[in-house]
């Protein structure tokens, strides 16, 4: 075969380690061994049925042709009336883009943002698509390491050394956070707005999770004073509406560069099925109630896993305040994340994501996603405790 090219090639190099947990409990389950998966950030119920209807109703009505590639008008007035009302920040239709999902959107922006060789901060622990998805738009990923005693918030000093010595471009924050769980005071998005608008650097704030608070509120750092003309949020109906297959997400700028970014996706996606995009305008239309709704396993879920881990004195669990995820500290174990789960698998089939999968300060924790039915994450997370502390003696 003749040569690939290198920015191809290079999409996962230095990439996260321990995702061999992963990949091993999946095949195990596929030969038929009974493991409890608590690894994917994946809800355990699908679509809505009067969403998959609405999709079947537009489809048969004939939104099978090229749709707009934008977004529909009405599509983009639906998530600009939306962000409006939760942002507290004026958007119309003109400063929103739909996407084929949030991931989709992560890669435009960098690609809209990014000239070749710049670099592009993002935080770690961090999504496991973040490094790859700089080097797919030809730029330079740098990671802002944090650490667990700061609830793995980014710290402003350190954010603000890290971005002038290295000439940054742009800064990726994702706040509820995968994988610690977090949500972004409105302190650290303050100091984060300011080192922006200080270094003349562009935001991108991935809200893929806005739906998911269980403490506090979320703040969208885009309505911040002086943020809106240098941010790019991105949003999706994946979480908010468990529509992760259906690949429908939004990006949310200054009108001039969702022009350009209108232009990059018609030369890429050529837009999202006229048939998902209604559809995901009729899943929003149904407003909070029907998010609220398929929030509230989560909701529960973290209130049990809060309680199993209250019964015990080995494995502590990071502050944290949304997402359908917790961060679980094992460093009392002595082991590795890696070698946690690992062993946790193999012994009680067990499957969680080792820290280190997100990068090197997660090392010493464990990322559990709160995506089983609420007895067997139970029995999970009470086997796993008891676990840790057989291997602390
Ligand atoms: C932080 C974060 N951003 C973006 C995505 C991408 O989501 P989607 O492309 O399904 O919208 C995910 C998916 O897990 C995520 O966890």
């Amino acid at each position: 075969m003749a040569q690939l090219s290198n920015r191809i090639t290079t999409l996962n190099s230095g990439g996260s380690d321990g995702w061999e947990v992963f990949y091993r409990a999946q095949k195990m389950a596929a030969d038929g061994v009974d493991v409890t998966h608590l690894t994917i950030g994946e809800h355990d119920i699908g679509t809505a049925p009067q969403i998959l209807d609405f999709m079947h109703k537009s489809a048969r009505g004939g939104h099978t042709g090229y749709a707009a590639v934008p977004g529909t008008n009405s599509l983009r007035q639906t998530i600009a009336s939306r962000v409006s009302h939760r942002s507290g920040q004026d958007t119309r239709p003109a400063h929103v883009m739909v996407t084929p999902g949030g991931q989709a959107g992560l890669f435009a922006a960098h690609m809209a943002l990014c000239n070749p060789g710049d670099t592009a901060l993002h935080i770690e622990p961090y999504y496991a698509t973040y490094p790859g998805t700089i080097r797919a738009a030809s730029a330079k990923p740098v990671a802002l390491p944090t650490r667990a005693r700061d609830a793995f918030l980014p710290d402003p000093i350190r954010l603000r050394d890290l971005a002038t010595e290295t000439g940054a471009r742009t800064l990726l924050i994702n706040s509820p956070n995968n994988p610690t769980g977090t949500v972004y005071p409105r302190a650290t998005l303050e100091a984060i707005a300011e080192i922006c608008i200080d270094l003349d650097m562009w935001l991108i704030s991935d809200e893929v999770y806005d739906t998911q608070i269980w403490e506090g509120e979320h703040l969208s750092p885009r309505a911040l004073p002086g943020m809106a003309e240098r941010t790019l949020t991105i949003g999706s109906m994946s979480k908010s509406h468990a529509m992760t297959g259906s690949r429908i997400g939004w990006i949310i700028g200054p009108d001039e560069a969702v022009s350009a970014l209108i232009d990059l996706a018609t030369t890429t996606t050529y837009g999202v099925p006229g048939f998902l995009q209604d559809a995901a305008e009729f899943a929003l239309n149904q407003g909070t109630p029907l998010e609220d709704e398929v929030a509230a396993p989560f909701r529960r879920r973290r209130a049990l896993a809060l309680e199993v881990l209250a019964g015990q004195d080995t494995v502590t669990a990071i502050p944290s305040q949304g997402a359908m995820y917790l961060m679980l500290d094992i460093r009392k174990t002595g082991l590795s994340g890696r070698a946690f789960a690992e062993a946790l698998l193999d012994a009680h089939h067990i499957a969680v994501m080792p820290g280190e999968s997100f990068g090197p300060s997660g090392a010493g924790h464990l990322r559990v996603a709160l995506t089983v039915d609420d007895d067997a994450l139970r029995d999970a997370l009470t086997i796993l405790c008891a676990f840790a502390k057989e291997h602390c003696q």
